[in-house]
Formats: structure tokens, sequence, C-alpha cells
């Protein structure tokens, strides 16, 4: 039983793992910073506050890795992590493994907003540029308040039942917290971590493997 929750809740972490890395131009999950692997890295550190983590790979390395297989899309992959989350969870994180250097402090804190009331808990960083909303021509439609807007990061957290209903029909989003919201749930925003970057391309590698070797 973790810390942070005593013995009310009972806390499970889905680490995705099984995307083909386009941008990366490869399995980028599975690439060394430091002394481990990225999925490594997220893996730990989700360890740290759960009861128990599911790895979600993709299919080819489910067995290498001891890890459920994955789905077509992000999606997809969160499911099928869930189904292998047992009932008793009562709080569940979704995590990026490209997300090596989240804290455990940072999967404290959203675990605590579940505890203390909240459907969903997401952190989250200022954005610093100006955001745009676009059409499929280009053009401007308009430009949302600055101060209205946030980038979030992983790991988020959910009241189980809410998370497991969320996805029952199937739906696509680019983060679980936005098929919770689109049940009319309460998600909150706790403070991101700068340190908390999703590894995307090469550049994004290589800036975590100077990271890891404490030169950012
Ligand atoms: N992911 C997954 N299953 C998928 C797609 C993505 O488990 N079918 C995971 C990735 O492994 C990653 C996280 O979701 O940890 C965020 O996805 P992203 O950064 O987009 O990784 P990829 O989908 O692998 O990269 P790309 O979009 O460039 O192909
Ligand atoms: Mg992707």
């Amino acid at each position: 039983m973790n810390m942070t929750t005593a013995t009310q809740e009972n806390v499970w972490t889905v680490v995705v793992a099984a995307g083909s890395g386009t941008r990366f131009g490869g399995a980028k999950q599975f690439e060394m910073v430091g002394d481990r692997r990225v999925v490594d890295w997220s893996t730990t550190a989700a360890n740290s506050v759960s009861d128990g983590v599911v790895v979600v790979v993709p299919e080819a390395y489910a067995e290498r890795e001891r890890g459920i297989a994955g789905g077509s899309t992000r999606s997809a992959s969160v499911r099928c992590g869930l189904a292998a989350v047992p009932a008793e969870a009562t709080i569940i994180c979704v995590h990026d493994a490209a997300r090596p250097f989240a804290s455990e402090q940072l999967f404290r804190e959203v675990v605590a907003a579940i505890h203390n009331g909240a459907d969903g808990a997401v952190p989250a960083l200022a954005v610093t540029d100006t955001i745009k909303q676009i059409d499929a021509h280009n053009v401007v439609v308009a430009t949302p308040n600055r101060a209205s807007l946030v980038a979030v990061q992983t790991p988020q957290a959910f009241r189980a039942s809410v998370l497991r209903e969320a996805h029952s029909l199937n739906p696509e989003g680019t983060d679980d917290a936005a098929l919770v919201e689109a049940l009319g749930k309460r998600v909150v925003v706790i403070p991101g971590e700068t340190l908390n970057r999703k590894l995307t391309t090469i550049a994004d590698l290589q800036w975590a493997r100077s990271a890891a070797r404490g030169e950012v």
C-alpha cells in the first residue's frame, strides 16, 4: 500500500509504451538515457506511488518486456492497459512512457487530487507562445487568451470508475482527460514540471541524455 493515500485507495498506473515513434524514427521508448531505457525511467517513477503498474508495449515486444500488447492508437493502448488493471483499483494513473522525467512527487500530487475529490487531475505548464486556432486552409480562426491556456503533461490520474466509463465506448483523444471531460466530469490542473518533457524527436532524446548527465 502506498504512503500517499494510506489504506483507502488502491492506486494503479498504466504506462503506455506501445507507440511506433514515427516522428522519432523508431521505438524511442527503448532508447538508453543515462543508465537505463526511457521506459524504465517512466515505470520506476510510476512504481513508487502505485500498488501496481501495467506497461503497454508494441505486440512484438510484449513477451520480452513482460508487458501488455497495445493498440493502433494511444487511446486504444490505454484501453489494453485498463483491461489488465484489477477491479480493486480505486485510482488509475495513465502515463506516457515517452516522459521519463516525471517525478515521484508529481505522481503523488495527481493521486492526492483524486483522493481529495476530483474526477481527474493533470499536470500542466503555462503556455509561453501565443496560440492560434486555424482552419483547414491555414487561416486564423481565433487567438485564445493565453492566460486561459495551459500545456498538459502526464501522469494524469482519475477516479477509476470515471476513467473506465470514459473509455467504455472506445473514444479517441490525445489524452485521457479529454475523454473524462467529455463526460462532464471535473478535471483539475496541478503545476507541471519543466523537466517532464515528452520525447518526440531525436533532439528531445539528446536533451534527455544531457539532462540525465545533469547538464540542463
Ligand atoms: N502510445 C501507445 N500506443 C500507441 C501510440 C502511442 O502506447 N498506439 C504511447 C507512446 O509509446 C508514448 C505515448 O503514447 O509513450 C505518447 O505518444 P507519442 O509521443 O505520440 O509516441 P508515438 O506515438 O510512439 O510517436 P509518433 O506519434 O511520433 O509515432
Ligand atoms: Mg503518437
